[in-house]
C-alpha cells in the first residue's frame, strides 16, 4: 500500500453528498456535503432535520441546489484545504443562480469566518456547530442579502430533543451522538477549539432515539463522543467538576449508559466510538463482557508509543499505561477487536521514539488503524509551545513504516477469522455483486457470502473459509 493511494490515512478529506431517508414535502432543495468524523456526520443529519422542518428536501446533485451546506472538517490541513476547493466548485452555481445560498458549517467556521465572509466572499452563511437551531433565521437574514453568521460554542447545546433525520443510510446501522466537545486538550489537537466544552447528553433522549431506531428496522447503534468514556450524566445543570462524590456514584457514567443501550433490545447491536486510553476502566470492559449485544470492538487512538511523546502531546498516559489497558482487553474480553490513531513526525519526535511506535505495534497487532502525518493546527497548544521540526520527507517515511507494518498486521487478524464461525448482520449488497451480502462481525470486519434468501437486517452465521486481507468470505451456516 502506498501512502498517496491509502484511504485510511486521511478519512477526512474524502466528502460525501447526503440525503435524506425520507423526503417530506418538496420545498427548496438542500445540497449538504459533510467532511471529517463520524460526529460530523451525526451532525449533518441534525442538520437535515432543523431545515426538514422548514419544508428543505435534500439533493445530491449541487447544481440544482437552493442551498449549499458543507460541513466541515478542520483537524488537519488536508481537509481544510479540500474543503477551500470545493467552495470554489460552488462559486460557479452562484455565478448562474445568484438566488442560491453557499454555508460553511462546522469545525473550519470560527477559524476561517473573516476569511470565507468578508476577505474571499466565498460563502453567505458562516455556522459553527452548536449554533444548527439558529439556521432557519440565519438563511432568512441570508436571503435578505445580509451576511448571516452565528459561531458560538454552547456550554449547554446537545440536540437533545432533535429526532436526527437519517442520511445516506442503508436503514441497518446509525450513529447516536452522546456527547459533545470535548475537554482533553491534547496538544495536537484542534477540537477543543473548534466544538467546544464538553457535555453529556440526557441518557432519556438517548434511549428514546435509540429504541426509536430499533422501531423503524435498524440494528445497530454507534454510540459517538471525543471521549466516550468522560461521559457523565448527573441531572442537567450539575457540572462535572462540582460534584460530590456520592452524586458521582449516583450519576450515570459511560458503563452504565452503555447497559441501558443494549437492554434496549437483544437484537440491537451497541458499538461505540472514541474511547479514550486514560479513562477507559475495567466497569466499561465488564460491561461489554456481560452483554451479548454489545460488540466485541475498541477503537483506543494510542497516537505514539513513546512515553515522553505522549506527555508533550498531553495524552495523560505513558506507553506501559496503554499496555496495560491492552492486557485488560485481552483479559476481560478475549477476541476483542482493537483499532486505533497514530501520528508520526510529532514535534521533536527522534528516530528512537518513532521506533517505540513500531514497537507497541508489534505487541498490539492492531485489527485496523487511521494513520496520520502531524499536522500543525491553529491555537492548539504544540503550535504556541513546539516547533513543527519533523521534515516533512521524514514524517513521511516514518508514516509509510506505520502503514506498512500496520497492512501486514491488519492481515494477520483478518486470517485469524478464517474457519471460524461468525455472527454477522447483514448490511446489504456487497460492492463487487448483488448476489452477495455483505455485513459485519462483531469485532467490525467485513464479511462478505452468497445472498440466497437473507436480507439487510438479519443476524446470520457465516463460515469463514476465505479471506482477502481485509475482508472475510464464508457461506450461512444454519
Ligand atoms: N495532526 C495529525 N493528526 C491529528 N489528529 C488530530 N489532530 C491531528 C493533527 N494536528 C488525529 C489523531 C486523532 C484523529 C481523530 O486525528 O490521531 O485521534
Ligand atoms: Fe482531540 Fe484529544 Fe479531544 Fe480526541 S481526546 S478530540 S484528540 S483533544
Amino acid at each position: 500500500m502506498n501512502i498517496s493511494e491509502n484511504k485510511v490515512i486521511d478519512e477526512s478529506i474524502q466528502g460525501q453528498a447526503l440525503v435524506m431517508e425520507t423526503p417530506k414535502t418538496t420545498g427548496k432543495k438542500l445540497f449538504l456535503e459533510s467532511y471529517g468524523c463520524q460526529m460530523n456526520f451525526s451532525d449533518s443529519e441534525i442538520v437535515a432535520s432543523i431545515l426538514m422542518e422548514k419544508g428543505y428536501t435534500t439533493t445530491t446533485n449541487f447544481e440544482e441546489a437552493d442551498v449549499i451546506f458543507v460541513n466541515t472538517c478542520a483537524i488537519r490541513e488536508g481537509a481544510e484545504s479540500k474543503v477551500r476547493n470545493r467552495l470554489n466548485d460552488f462559486k460557479r452555481v452562484k455565478a448562474r443562480n445568484p438566488n442560491a445560498l453557499v454555508g460553511v458549517l462546522g469545525c473550519m467556521a470560527e477559524r476561517l469566518k473573516a476569511q470565507f465572509l468578508e476577505q474571499e466572499k466565498l460563502v453567505d452563511l458562516v455556522v459553527g456547530p452548536d449554533a444548527y437551531r439558529d439556521l432557519p433565521n440565519l438563511l432568512e437574514q441570508a436571503e435578505d442579502g445580509h451576511r448571516a453568521i452565528n459561531v458560538l460554542l454552547s456550554k449547554e447545546e446537545t440536540y437533545a430533543d432533535l429526532t436526527p433525520v437519517r442520511l445516506g443510510t442503508n436503514g441497518v446501522t446509525a450513529f447516536i451522538s452522546i456527547t459533545r466537545g470535548c475537554d482533553n486538550m491534547c496538544s495536537f489537537c484542534v477540537v477543543p477549539f473548534t466544538r467546544g466544552r464538553e457535555r453529556s447528553r440526557d441518557p432519556e433522549s438517548i434511549l428514546n432515539e435509540a429504541r426509536d431506531l430499533f422501531s423503524r428496522g435498524y440494528r445497530e447503534v454507534t454510540l459517538l463522543g471525543q471521549n466516550v468514556d468522560s461521559y457523565l450524566w448527573s441531572g442537567g445543570g450539575l457540572k462535572k467538576e462540582s460534584l460530590t462524590e456520592e452524586q458521582k456514584a449516583a450519576s450515570v457514567n459511560f458503563s452504565k449508559l452503555l447497559e441501558m443501550v443494549a437492554l434496549v433490545n437483544p437484537d440491537l447491536r451497541v458499538r461505540f466510538s472514541t474511547s479514550h486510553p486514560k479513562d477507559m476502566n475495567d466497569e466499561v470492559l465488564y460491561t461489554m463482557a456481560k452483554h451479548e449485544n454489545i460488540c466485541n470492538n475498541i477503537h483506543l487512538p494510542v497516537q505514539s508509543g513513546n512515553s515522553k511523546v505522549l506527555q508533550m502531546m498531553n495524552r495523560g498516559y505513558t506507553r506501559e499505561w496503554y499496555l496495560s489497558r491492552m492486557e485488560a482487553i485481552r483479559r476481560i474480553i478475549p477476541g476483542c477487536g482493537i483499532s486505533t490513531d497514530i501520528i508520526t513526525g510529532f514535534c521533536g519526535e527522534t528516530e528512537e521514539e518513532h521506533q517505540e511506535t513500531l514497537s507497541l505495534m508489534e505487541i498490539v497487532q492492531y485489527d485496523f488503524a487511521y494513520m496520520f502525518m502531524y499536522s500543525e493546527r491553529p491555537k492548539t497548544l504544540a503550535e504556541r509551545k513546539y516547533a513543527d521540526d519533523i521534515p516533512e520527507a521524514v514524517k513521511k517515511r516514518r508514516l509509510q513504516e506505520v502503514v506498512d507494518l500496520q497492512r501486514k498486521h491488519s492481515s494477520v487478524r483478518t486470517h485469524e477469522g478464517l474457519n471460524k464461525v461468525h455472527r454477522v448482520l447483514v448490511e446489504g449488497y456487497s460492492k463487487k455483486s448483488e448476489d452477495m451480502l455483505m455485513g459485519r462481525n462483531s469485532q467490525n470486519s467485513v464479511v462478505v457470502f452468497p445472498k440466497e434468501n437473507y436480507k439487510k437486517g438479519d443476524y446470520v452465521n457465516v463460515l469463514v473459509d476465505k479471506c482477502t486481507s481485509s475482508t472475510l468470505i464464508g457461506t450461512v451456516v444454519k
